[in-house]
């Protein structure tokens, strides 16, 4: 103790003391970060590699053998206004696990011929595959993961949340998919599909891969919890019952206001009309 406080004032105690700092805060490093990096990449490159071989089959004519897109004569998927060159699939670097399984498990791909949109058609991987050609894509670029459960599981939603969900459909969705979600039309031949029936995991990959056309909904732009209620909203509205009778395209209170509006206005000037020829006649 008297040999450190002697040299407290050394010129060299300052420098020594940071070494001394860096170092105990390396150690403390060392024992307390996670560990687990090195475990979760030994157990994945084998998916990857059995990835790759499950791609280099039924992915690559088209995505190219490392997914690097191509393009080519004739394959009749067009980039934006450029006649010349065609698509014969995209780049898939960067797009992530969650393309991957919304795209497989829909049975979108393999496309099976050149179209303006790829059909929804039964899924011809096992989930294994499925889940080595995600590891395989995911390990291209970073791109978004496969959601969990907990992310897009909306049961725990409440019913303000429902209505909540509502509106946000309606500002975001229904331009394309049509209030309800009944599906609509596109240009070029393609189209926006129905939403009845359609999985909450696939639900929640739509928002945030954006196939097509549809933009991607980063969680900036809708929250998570947006993206649940939106879920929820769909399968409240989809369970429910018609209830019978006309219902107006359930386009809600404005067609309804609307009809009103032309029936009732109608009629009251078409008794306008009939009272005033009668009074004329009267006259
Ligand atoms: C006949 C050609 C063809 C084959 C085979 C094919 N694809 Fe595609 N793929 C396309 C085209 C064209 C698109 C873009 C149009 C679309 O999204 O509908 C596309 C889009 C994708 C996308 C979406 C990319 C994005 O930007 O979100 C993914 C993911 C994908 N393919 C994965 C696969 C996988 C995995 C396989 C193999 C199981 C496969 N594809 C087989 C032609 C093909
Ligand atoms: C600009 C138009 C557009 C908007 C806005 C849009 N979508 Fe889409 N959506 C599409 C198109 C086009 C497809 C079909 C993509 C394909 O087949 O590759 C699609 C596909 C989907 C699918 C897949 C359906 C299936 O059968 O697999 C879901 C789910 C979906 N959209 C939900 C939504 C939700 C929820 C919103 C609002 C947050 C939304 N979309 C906004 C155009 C749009």
């Amino acid at each position: 103790m008297r040999f450190l406080s002697s040299r407290r004032r050394h010129p060299a105690a300052k420098a020594l003391l940071l070494v001394l700092g860096l170092f105990v805060m390396g150690a403390l490093y060392t024992v307390l970060a996670p560990a687990t990096q090195v475990s979760a990449d030994t157990t994945t490159s084998q998916q990857v590699a059995e990835g790759k071989a499950l791609f280099a089959v039924g992915c690559a004519s088209c995505h190219g053998l490392n997914g690097e897109g191509q393009v080519g004569a004739g394959s009749g998927v067009e980039t934006g206004g450029d006649t010349t060159t065609e698509i014969q699939g995209p780049s898939l670097v960067g797009v992530g696990a969650a393309a991957v399984d919304f795209q497989v498990s829909s049975g979108r791909m393999p496309l099976a011929k050149p179209e303006a949109q790829a059909p929804v058609k039964p899924n011809r991987y096992t989930p294994e595959e499925v889940a080595a050609l995600e590891a395989y894509v995911a390990s291209l670029g970073p791109g978004p993961d496969v959601p969990a459960p907990a992310d897009y599981d909306p049961s725990g939603v409440s019913a303000e949340d429902v209505a909540r969900g509502g509106e946000l459909f309606r500002t975001n969705c229904s331009a394309c998919h049509n209030f309800e979600g009944a599906g609509g039309a596109l240009p070029g031949g393609k189209y926006a599909p129905s939403l009845y029936g359609v999985p909450d995991r696939r639900i929640y990959e739509a928002m945030i891969t954006g196939p097509q056309q549809m933009p991607v909904f980063s969680d900036g732009v809708v929250r998570p919890e947006d993206k649940r209620a939106i879920i929820a909203y769909l399968n409240t509205l989809h369970s429910q019952p018609n209830e019978g009778g006309l219902n107006l395209g359930g386009l809600g209170p404005v067609s309804e206001g609307l009809w009103a509006w032309i029936l009732g206005l109608g009629t009251l000037m078409g008794i306008a009309v009939w009272i005033a020829a009668k009074g004329a006649k009267a006259k």
